[in-house]
């Protein structure tokens, strides 16, 4: 059975819109020296156009379709990460199967908050390795400002909109991409109230006539999040290189979830992997949740931070709480 399997081409896409730590001053009482010392975000994209969880899938997706140089119809699986799809019915993933003009083929959505990504990539193998013809498309992408309060200073600066796709088929000789030589993802619910949006959820359904209540919003205890995070991350990602009797030396680029700059810089001083291999984008797009990783390995790769050779390690870290890490060889 051929496990292996490449990444063959990707894409990011994100709202026009941006907000700035100087329009924050404006919504809520904070400040642009606070925000950037505590989170290094200085921007973010956010889908004041009206911009869906679809619309960027889509987006994310032409452009992987292109890079790979496949068309829509070639595809066999269709996969989107994401906890603020469209509609709870019908998925992301039917919906944006429609967009690309296809049917007929397994569109499903997975949900594991900001892991969503290497969540669905692990599904990716697993059906790559039952299905050696498959062609997966695997896009990731939250619409985080639908669930955020605007109002709520602790949490509504860290979070943007955005999403990343990938497109994988088995491995073969002559092929170029990133080969995906693993993944390993992990959850752990005992902590899932420390990351929460509940309201609306069958937990916490709303009746008709209804008031929003701050449940409906991305609830959390920052600082548990921030260490749990750093700690998860960085031992997911000892684990992955162990298991393939790798070093940190061997890695040549770094992605974590680019939720904050400390708890990234956190996460590359404990595996000891240098600033100069560390990739990050989210001082220009704050935290995008599932987009997040698949967002900075397509920009690395464009800008040529990735380059062909490199060993990848992706890290990531979410509600749930969830986590993961994957390595990649370009
Ligand atoms: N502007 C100014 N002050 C703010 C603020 C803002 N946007 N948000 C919170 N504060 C205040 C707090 O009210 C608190 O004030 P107090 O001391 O008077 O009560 C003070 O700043 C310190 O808050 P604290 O929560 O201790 O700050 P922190 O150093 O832990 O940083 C986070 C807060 C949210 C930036 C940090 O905890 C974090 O990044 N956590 C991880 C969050 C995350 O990444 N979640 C998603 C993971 S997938």
């Amino acid at each position: 059975m051929n496990t292996s399997c490449i990444i063959r081409g990707m894409g990011h896409c994100v709202p026009d819109s941006v907000l700035t730590n100087a329009d924050f001053e404006r919504m809520v009482e904070t400040n642009d020296e606070w925000i950037v010392s505590r989170t290094g975000i200085r921007e973010r994209h956010v889908a004041l156009n009206g911009e869906t969880c679809v619309d960027l899938c889509h987006g994310a997706s032409v452009a992987a379709l292109e890079k790979a140089g496949m068309t829509a119809e070639e595809l066999t699986h269709v996969i989107v990460a994401t906890f603020s799809p469209d509609a709870v019915i019908p998925s992301a993933a039917c919906m944006l199967s429609h967009r690309l003009g296809i049917s007929g083929r397994m569109s499903m959505d997975v949900s594991a908050a900001c892991s969503g990504f290497l969540y669905a990539l692990e599904t990716a193998r697993a059906l790559i390795a039952l299905h050696p013809q498959a062609r997966v498309l695997v896009a990731a992408c939250d619409i985080v400002s639908s669930r955020v309060d605007y109002t709520d200073r602790g949490t509504c600066i860290l979070f943007g909109d955005g999403a990343g796709a990938v497109v994988l088929t088995a491995d073969a000789p002559g092929l170029s991409g990133g080969r995906v030589l693993d993944v390993l993802v992990a959850s752990d619910g005992a902590v899932g109230d420390l990351l929460t949006v509940k309201g609306g959820g069958s937990g916490t359904p709303y009746k008709l006539g209804d008031t929003i209540r701050r449940d409906f919003f991305v609830e959390m205890n920052g600082r548990e999040v921030y260490k749990h995070a750093v700690r998860a991350m960085s031992s997911v990602c000892e684990e992955l290189l162990t298991r393939h009797g790798l070093t940190k030396d061997d890695v040549d680029v770094l992605i974590p979830h680019q939720a904050n700059l400390r708890i990234v810089e956190a996460v590359g001083k404990r595996l000891d992997i240098p600033e100069s291999k560390v990739f990050t984008n989210l001082q220009k797009y704050g935290n995008t949740s599932a987009a997040s990783v698949p967002l900075a390995l397509s920009e690395a790769v464009a800008e040529g931070f990735v380059k062909p050779g490199h060993l990848v390690l992706l890290g990531t870290f979410g509600g749930g709480f969830t986590w993961g890490s994957a390595l990649v060889k370009f």
